[in-house]
């Protein structure tokens, strides 16, 4: 008897989501690889890496045209995919209120000088439809508006994650897209990163036999948090989203996809712990760029993270120019100054670390933990399960199966396949566009695996988790 069956017989291999099909389904040949006998199988480590890697070049019948709504980091990053595959993918229109950033993008792509727009509001003031599909990338309070036109007016939509800022509105979107029978990707892209993709597949193989519990670490690193949290764009809760949906809803939802169960409970706490005006060493200024005095000693300074370390640089529009002295002109520039804050005295409400346990469908549970207080950004994981245990940092993970007792590696450099050179999220970004242009090409949801709908239940675990953070009670999902 085959191993796999031996343990199909005793109920152990009904690895999450393996009986739910579609996306969640094993690949066919990786139980055979995994569950080679141990004198067949090889050297151990990297017996994981022949899980095969989709490459990015899509599978479509017709070129999809695309307006990208947002010209910022993300808008700029699903349109590249256009430039890699010209023939699958056209960006015919761009919209954002920062003229130069309409322009620089629309230059790229030839786009026509009537598709050239400023606030989203005029994409759609004509009433017509002008392209199949349209990106929105606008900031976390400006998605709900140009969804829901969007998908009135009859595009298919890729939508930047948060989904929303409220239950209500996420829910609105999912019915508009059934009430006008159009496709919703959210940009959930750890789902289509090759690390994650090769970690579903060993979940659902069954060699973990049942998951009972995972430990999951989400660590943000220090100036990452200083850049996006305190300082930047996502720094004020109201005004975006709270943090465990702004940053981690990829978490909660590559959680919800390994287990392949609901989520029927949580419980969260957390705070803003450091970034805050009494911690602020005496005599610092408002601003880096007043000449602070502890300048040497503080690592969030942003004189050496941007001009030094040349750390997250792509809101200043450079323009290709990373010459310090330009680049500190930029943070005392009012446009940009937002980077230059002391990170003790900036409007920040976001907290600095969280927790959440959470029970899923099943008695799965969870313990989740955020902080900015590392070294390095990763996501540690580790999966526990009746018959095997993984352990996985985002480079790399292993497994140990109960049985053979011995490690078995994924470690793949995703760098290392030319097609993903400069593919961010671990390769995830441009496997997500090309997962949403076929899906658009061949008016087939199946192909995406981060739809709407799946993607509402780890949104509803993040409104859950903030509710329980703010009522100290646990609350159902
Ligand atoms: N999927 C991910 O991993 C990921 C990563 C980072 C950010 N995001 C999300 O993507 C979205 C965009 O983030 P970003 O980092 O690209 O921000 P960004 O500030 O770089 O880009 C947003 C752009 O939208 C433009 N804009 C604002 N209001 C507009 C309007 N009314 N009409 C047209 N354009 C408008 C801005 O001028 C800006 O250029 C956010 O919701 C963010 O949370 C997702």
């Amino acid at each position: 008897m085959e191993r796999r069956d031996f343990l199909k017989s005793c109920g152990f291999a009904l690895g999450a989501g393996a009986a739910l099909g579609g996306p969640l389904a094993p690949v066919a040949g990786a139980a055979e690889r995994i569950f080679a006998p141990a004198d067949q199988a090889g050297p151990a480590p990297g017996d994981y890496n022949s899980i095969p890697v989709r490459g990015l070049k899509p599978d479509v019948p017709r070129q999809v045209s695309v307006i990208i709504i947002g010209a910022g980091n993300r808008g700029n990053v699903y349109a590249a995919y256009a430039e890699k595959f010209p023939g699958a993918m056209k960006i015919v229109g761009v919209s954002d209120i920062l003229d130069y950033r309409t322009k620089r993008l629309s230059d790229k792509h030839g786009v026509a000088p009537e598709m050239r727009f400023g606030h989203f509001r005029e994409v759609f003031a004509s009433g017509k439809k002008l392209a199949d599909a349209v990106v929105i990338a606008t900031p976390d309070d400006r998605h709900y508006e140009p969804c829901m036109k969007a998908l009135e007016l009859g595009y298919d939509v890729l939508l930047e994650k948060p989904v929303a800022q409220t239950e209500k509105e996420c829910k609105a979107i999912l019915r508009q897209a059934k009430k006008y029978g159009r496709i919703v990707g959210v940009c959930h892209v750890l789902r289509y990163a090759p690390y994650f993709l090769a970690m579903k597949e060993v979940v659902d193989s069954g060699v973990l036999g049942q998951i009972v519990s995972i430990q999951h670490l989400e660590a943000i690193r220090y100036a990452h948090m200083a850049h996006s949290y305190v300082r930047g764009n996502w720094r004020d809760s109201n005004e975006t989203t709270p943090i465990i949906l702004a940053k981690s809803c990829h978490d909660l939802d590559i959680l919800r996809w390994i287990i392949g169960k609901p989520c029927k409970s949580i419980v969260a706490d957390g705070n803003l712990f450091f970034f805050k005006k009494e911690n602020a060493p005496e005599g610092a200024p408002m601003y880096c760029t007043d000449g602070c005095p502890h300048a040497d000693k503080c690592p969030y300074n942003a004189i050496t993270i941007y001009t030094k370390l040349k750390q997250h640089l792509g809101v200043f529009d450079l323009e290709g120019n990373r010459d310090p002295e330009f680049i500190l002109s930029r943070l005392k520039d009012p446009r940009y100054s937002n980077y230059a804050r002391c990170v003790f005295h900036c409007d920040n409400n976001q907290p600095d670390h969280y927790v959440a346990d959470m029970m899923f469908d099943g008695g799965v549970s969870v313990s989740f933990a955020m902080s900015a207080f590392v070294s390095h950004g990763s996501r540690r994981t580790r999966i526990m399960g009746t018959m095997g245990f993984l352990d996985g940092d985002l480079t790399q993970f292993t497994v140990w199966d109960y049985l053979t007792r011995t490690p078995k590696v994924w470690n793949r450099k995703v760098s290392d396949i030319p097609e993903y050179r400069g593919s961010g999220h671990g390769g995830g970004d441009l496997a997500l566009a090309r997962d949403f242009v076929e899906a658009v090409a061949w008016q087939d949801p199946g192909r995406l695996s981060s739809s709407i709908d799946v993607s509402l239940e780890s949104h509803m675990m993040g409104f859950a988790a903030e509710r329980s953070r703010r009522s100290g009670k646990k609350e159902k999902v």
